[in-house]
């Protein structure tokens, strides 16, 4: 892994200077089991031939559902399939409640269920949806809400459910950042109707490809193990129309396998995010996710915003100025859903998404992972405050 250069650079490398790493840091870096861990149940997975629907699968459903404290945990094939069947076993139509800062999948899901997606604004500091906005926002023909947990830090459910239960609505959380995330000291998962899982290689827990979805509804677990197997029913009788979304055994046998590495990457992430804040301290107009007390953030992602006037340059200006030291860097999101090519028919009037569109123009997310080393860290924060020294320079270099 890239470590950065020990002399000490004087100019960014935008401005000629060495890279301060001589190697790209990826914006993350999957945490694994050891393959030497998996070969003896990969071995017998091909000695038996099953290669989906076997003791793997049951295995690590009942192993999530233990961890999340949650009656059912039912495996499927990716995050989107898990919103897809959550929504569509729920029940939702017509109007749904959801915020745009988010990634495109909350979304599109519920335009596969043929719902229209109401969106509405975050909270400037949690960077969740604001339920003062989702109560403002319901109508008669609203049927629920999706929140987000946001980069892996928790909604504050008891204010949002409590709007919920006062209109009669369902609620769904997007929680494909959320392995690792405590809500009031329990992870989250238990929350809402239902809650679903990503398991993608940019999250802490993986399983290659995969989603989960959580639930204490027996009705809405029998939904979603039907819906995974093209919404059939033993008889070779199709029950309303659902997906192949099944997880197959390789992946589900990662996942469990990735399971005992959760704590460990969360916890690290942890002091890492502590690291950084300490390391950026001295810098202007660097600002901060706010996690709620009693709650932990999965740190999924790390995303700080960045205050031009104070910092000297823009989010997007830094984030390339870093690029050219090596440091990988993403914005998101940008721009949000509601500004996206399918989603812009669904864009409330100007000043609605006044938080969303702020944190849109303001948002960096740097590398973060479950096993990086702390001179990682220093050295990002080293660029970034090489960048900040020079940002007349920078800007003028950006400009030509
Ligand atoms: C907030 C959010 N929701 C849903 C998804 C979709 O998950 P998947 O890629 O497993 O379909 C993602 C993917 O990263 C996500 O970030």
């Amino acid at each position: 892994m890239s470590q950065p250069t020990s002399a000490p650079a004087t100019l960014p490398a935008i401005l000629g200077g060495a890279p301060l790493f001589p190697e790209l840091v990826p914006i993350v870096r999957p945490a694994l089991p050891s393959f030497a861990e998996l070969a003896p149940d990969f071995e017998d997975m091909f000695q038996t031939r099953m290669l989906t629907r076997g003791k793997y699968l049951r295995a690590f459903e009942e192993a999530v559902a233990k961890h999340v404290g949650c009656k059912h945990a039912l495996a499927v094939s990716s995050g989107s399939s898990a919103l897809m069947l959550s929504y569509q076993g729920l029940g939702l139509k017509g109007d749904v409640i959801v915020p745009s800062f988010t990634f495109m999948a909350t979304v599109n899901a519920l335009i596969w269920n043929n719902c229209r997606p109401v969106f509405v604004d975050v909270l400037p500091d949690t960077q969740c949806i604001d339920p003062d906005a989702v109560e403002a926002a319901i109508t008669p023909e609203t049927t629920g809400i999706v929140a987000v947990h946001n980069f892996g830090n928790p909604v504050d459910c008891d204010r949002l459910e409590a709007v919920a239960r006062r209109h009669n609505l369902k609620v769904v959380y997007d929680a494909a950042h959320g392995f690792g995330a405590l809500y009031q000291g329990k992870p989250v998962g238990g929350q809402g109707d239902a809650q679903c899982f990503s398991l993608s290689p940019t999250k802490l827990l993986i399983a290659g490809e995969g989603g989960i979805v959580t639930t204490n509804h027996d009705d809405l677990a029998e939904h979603v193990r039907v819906g995974r197997e093209y919404g059939m029913v033993p008889v070779y009788d199709t029950r309303f129309p659902g997906l192949n979304a099944r997880m197959s055994e390789m992946h589900a046998l990662v996942g469990l396998r990735s399971l005992g590495l959760l704590e460990e990457g969360v916890q690290r992430r942890q002091e890492l995010v502590a690291l950084f804040k300490r390391e950026l301290a001295a810098l202007p107009g660097i600002g901060y996710q706010t996690i709620l007390p009693g709650d932990r953030c999965s740190y999924k992602d790390f995303s700080i915003t960045v205050n031009a006037e104070e910092f000297g340059l823009t989010a997007p200006q830094l984030a390339k100025a870093l690029k050219h030291d090596n440091v990988d860097n993403r914005q998101y999101w940008v721009p949000p859903v509601h500004q996206q090519s399918a989603y812009k028919r669904f864009a409330p009037s100007a000043e609605t998404l006044h938080n969303t569109d702020w944190l849109a123009d303001v948002s960096l997310s740097l590398p973060i992972w479950s096993r990086m080393d702390d001179e990682i860290v220093v050295g990002i924060c080293r660029a970034i405050q090489q960048i900040h020294e020079h940002a007349a320079a920078v800007r003028r270099a950006l400009a030509e």
